[in-house]
């Protein structure tokens, strides 16, 4: 009697980003060339194993979706430990068990960002061979220095400043961009450096409207005849909805009587073909997973130090934010050059 092959299950929850399909090929492949694997396609999410919506991967299913954006499986941000809105189910986790069981599943790859992670956990908690791998434009995953979708975010958005520095040059105008990242302010920090933002704000930065404001005048009256001002989205504006970039431009509009318009990039940013070292880093983290998977490496996320691939335990990883620094090396780099962060 042959050995029976292992089963493996892949799935993406929670928002999308691109390199999601290079990290379903990485892990495919590896997991079929290599190691003579059979591989299952888990549909939208923990959505799909509550419904056992899947499908099997072969060669042929993993081939041209390297440069592909968005996920070939789906995604939801269906969580399986919280009660949602509209659950047919009353015991998800239960039932997850179940159909873990039931598929013939021997490992499960939860492709997602934090609120993945920390189900990825969860599940590794009840018993089940989890294997967590860390994607979001945002950046912010706990237990790796990157997190592919980040590099084709903060391409799109600096793109979006230079397209926006020539317009307010011609109309000397004040430019708000407002761009992504939930709590965390690495998009704007990274794409207003490479943009070359004159003010930058991001929710890990207090920051005080008169300062903003007195430093958008300074310029005005240093014969600069334009400003750019790049805003996470998730600063504080003591509002629930807080359409960051809209309220900064007014209040610099009041301010300042400077003439200013905003801009805000939304889904833009996790839009489209991933970047070369997105998907390079997406192929890396999927061989790895697979890899791990073959060594029954169990109960862990994968993620990069330095160039190098680790694994980190999820326990450390589940419920934790990664954010910016306020002493992180390049604010204090901008900071010396002039770049206002709004801080007293
Ligand atoms: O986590 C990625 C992200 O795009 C955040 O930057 C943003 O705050 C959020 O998702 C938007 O979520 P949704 O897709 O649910 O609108």
């Amino acid at each position: 009697m042959g050995i029976k092959k292992m089963k493996i299950g892949i799935l993406s929850a929670g928002g999308d980003c691109p390199g999601i399909n290079a990290t379903i090929r990485g892990i495919g492949k590896t997991a079929i060339v290599e190691y003579g694997m059979e591989v299952l396609g888990i549909a939208n999410g923990f959505a799909g194993l509550l419904e056992k919506d899947v499908i099997p991967l072969n060669e042929q299913l993993l081939s041209g979706i390297l440069t592909l954006g968005g996920t070939i499986l789906g995604t939801s941000r269906m969580k399986p430990f919280k009660h949602q809105e509209g659950d047919m189910v009353s015991d998800k986790p239960q039932l997850i068990m179940q159909n873990y069981k039931e598929l013939g599943l021997d490992a499960l790859v939860c492709i997602g960002g934090n609120g993945t992670q920390e189900t990825a956990s969860l599940l590794s908690k009840e018993g089940l061979n989890i294997i967590g791998i860390p994607k979001t434009i945002d950046n912010d995953v706990w237990g790796t220095d990157v997190t592919f979708g980040f590099d084709t975010a903060l391409h799109i958005a600096t793109e979006a400043i230079d397209r926006l520095h020539t317009t307010a040059n011609s109309h000397k105008r004040v430019m708000v961009i407002e761009v992504m990242g939930h709590h965390a302010g690495w998009i704007a920090l990274y794409s207003g450096i490479a943009g070359g933002g004159d003010v930058i704000l991001i929710p890990e930065i207090e920051y005080d409207m008169d300062v903003v404001a007195n430093c958008l005048l300074e310029r005005y009256r240093k014969k600069k005849p334009y400003s750019i001002v790049v805003v996470a989205e998730g600063i504080k504006t003591g509002k629930k909805k807080k359409n960051a970039g809209a309220y900064i431009a007014k209040k610099i509009r009041k301010m300042t009587g400077l003439e200013t318009r905003e801009t805000v990039l939304g889904y833009i940013q996790r839009g489209g073909s991933p970047t070369p070292a997105d998907r390079i880093l997406a192929t890396r983290y999927g061989a790895y997973a697979a890899r791990m998977i073959s060594e029954g490496d169990f109960g862990k996320m994968v993620g990069i130090r330095g160039n190098e691939i680790v694994s980190v335990p999820l326990e450390e990883v589940g419920g934790r934010l990664r954010l910016v620094n306020p002493d992180n090396g390049l604010v204090d780099k901008a900071r010396h050059m002039g770049v206002c962060f709004g801080e007293k």
